[in-house]
């Protein structure tokens, strides 16, 4: 009796030996679900790293376009899904695949409903569109930012439910053979930041059991130069959430001192720069438009309904998140006053929006406070164009119908107001000054010029 439970204790361990051993060797197969900002790179990070890598996404025109090598990411050039797919890298829609895979990475939206609660609908049909095709001794790791709980509570059931008869490894149950290993990894991706290596990112992993962290560990130590275990999945998904909340309260706070060193007469910028010479104690924030992006003005959103499970009232988060969404109708205000002081009404005026995407470089204009911008002047009757070189045509998106084509930089004398929202590097600012009637600067681009024209703000 006792020989045979430590038996099958052994073999067991055996399962988890012979998932870390196939991750060793390279033999393992990686499937990535979810093909957008942070499955897309991953999915080449693990092909460079020699891993047979299958790309799974339900959006036909992204698995169409990754097959006949195309890219829809700017910063993913064609060649790199080139040689991707020349090492062997499989861009499908058939989740059958999922059964032939030894480790499989979960990076779908987690957005927000319209009442501001947590969206996991992406991450349920997910796990229930792969359950029927897992097999024992499988990784699965969830990458979506969610709130702590996720993956025990949600993810868990689900696989158990929807699969036959596999359980997720527990450590109290280390003689079960019939184990897929479950972990959480959030992804710390920071767009346009050049100044480090995807792979100097250290990656923190958290497991539903020890097996499944050691596991994820083997599996991200292939692409990462360094993990950090963590004790749980609920560390690691609050982890990332704490990461997100830290920006979201700090940029809230320059947010609110901007507008009142903007009633003082004070150069907020100025006071950043004098500040950020301290060695010690200060890392600096800066003022904008207003959060963007489909992390920092979502996440914290997604701890303060899980707190109110616990009777808890998350008070900077909700604070931050007030400040934060009324900067881009601060901003209009400002266009507003300015118009004014030049004997214009809103009403008719014609605003030239510069930079629409979220942040500056780059193609995504998820969350863009220029959305929020761009709608509320035309509410107010202004006449609004806009150039992004980045985005030829703004179209319609789950919380906007704009309608609209990028205009040429030019004759920009014709509008009575431009308003730079995102200071893309590649706009010739002293230029901009040069040809605009008055120019509205939420982001110090234009810094180091000096005209009556410009407004900062
Ligand atoms: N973009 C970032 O900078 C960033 C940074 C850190 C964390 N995150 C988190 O990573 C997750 C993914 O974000 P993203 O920016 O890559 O989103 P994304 O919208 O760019 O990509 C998600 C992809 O998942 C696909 N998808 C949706 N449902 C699917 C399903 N059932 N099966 C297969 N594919 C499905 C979509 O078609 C889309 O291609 C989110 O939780 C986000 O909060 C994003």
């Amino acid at each position: 009796m006792q020989t045979a439970s430590i038996e099958t204790f052994s073999s067991s361990i055996g399962v988890k030996e012979a998932a870390i051993q196939k991750l060793r060797s390279r033999e393992a197969k990686v499937g990535v679900i979810g093909l957008g900002y942070v499955g897309l790179p991953l999915a080449l990070l693990f092909s460079e790293e020699r891993f047979s890598v299958t790309g799974f996404d339900i959006d036909p025109h992204k698995v169409d376009t990754l097959a006949s090598a195309g890219s829809y990411i700017s910063r993913l050039p064609r060649t790199e899904i080139e040689l991707a797919l020349g090492r062997g890298f499989i861009p499908t829609s058939d989740f059958s695949h999922i059964s032939s895979m030894d480790a499989v990475i979960i990076c779908v939206p987690t957005p927000l409903n319209e009442y501001r609660e947590p969206d996991l609908t992406y991450i349920t049909n997910t796990v229930k569109g792969i359950s029927p095709h897992l097999r024992a001794g499988q990784l699965i790791v969830l990458e979506s930012t969610t709130y702590p709980g996720t993956t025990a509570e949600v993810v868990l059931p689900l696989i158990e439910s929807n699969s036959s008869g596999l359980r997720v490894a527990r450590d109290e149950d280390p003689e079960l053979e019939q184990v897929v290993f479950l972990a959480f990894s959030p992804e710390r991706e920071d767009p346009s930041n050049n100044t480090i290596a995807r792979r100097d990112i250290p990656k923190v992993v958290g497991g539903i059991d020890g097996r499944a962290k050691e596991v994820a560990t083997e599996l991200y130590g292939a692409i990462f130069r360094r993990t950090v275990q963590v004790s749980s999945t609920g560390v690691a998904e609050m982890t990332k959430l704490l990461e997100n909340i830290y920006r979201c309260v700090n940029i809230a706070l320059v947010n609110e001192l901007k507008l009142l060193c903007l009633r003082m007469n004070i150069d907020i910028w100025e006071v950043i720069a004098a500040a950020s010479t301290k060695p010690f104690g200060f890392q600096p924030f800066y003022p904008g438009p207003g959060l963007g992006g489909h992390c920092i003005p979502v996440d914290p959103f997604y701890l303060s309904w899980r707190a109110k499970e616990c009777d808890f009232a998350t008070r900077f988060i909700e604070l931050a998140g007030e400040i934060n969404t009324a900067m881009p109708y601060r901003v209009v205000d400002f266009i507003s006053d300015a118009l004014n002081r030049h004997k214009k009404p809103m009403n008719g005026a014609k605003v030239l929006v510069l930079g629409v995407s979220y942040k500056k470089d780059i193609d995504d204009l998820r969350e863009s406070p220029a959305l929020t911008i761009i709608e509320t002047l035309q509410a107010r009757g202004a006449h609004v164009s806009y150039n992004d070189p980045y985005f030829p045509s703004i179209g319609k998106g789950r919380k906007y119908n704009l309608n609209l084509r990028s205009v040429p930089l030019d004759q920009l004398d014709q509008y009575d107001c431009v308003a730079i929202i995102t200071d893309h590097s590649d706009y010739d600012y002293r230029n901009i000054v040069e040809q605009s009637q008055l120019l509205i600067d939420t982001r110090n681009a234009t810094a180091g010029i000096c005209s009556p024209k410009i407004v900062r703000c």
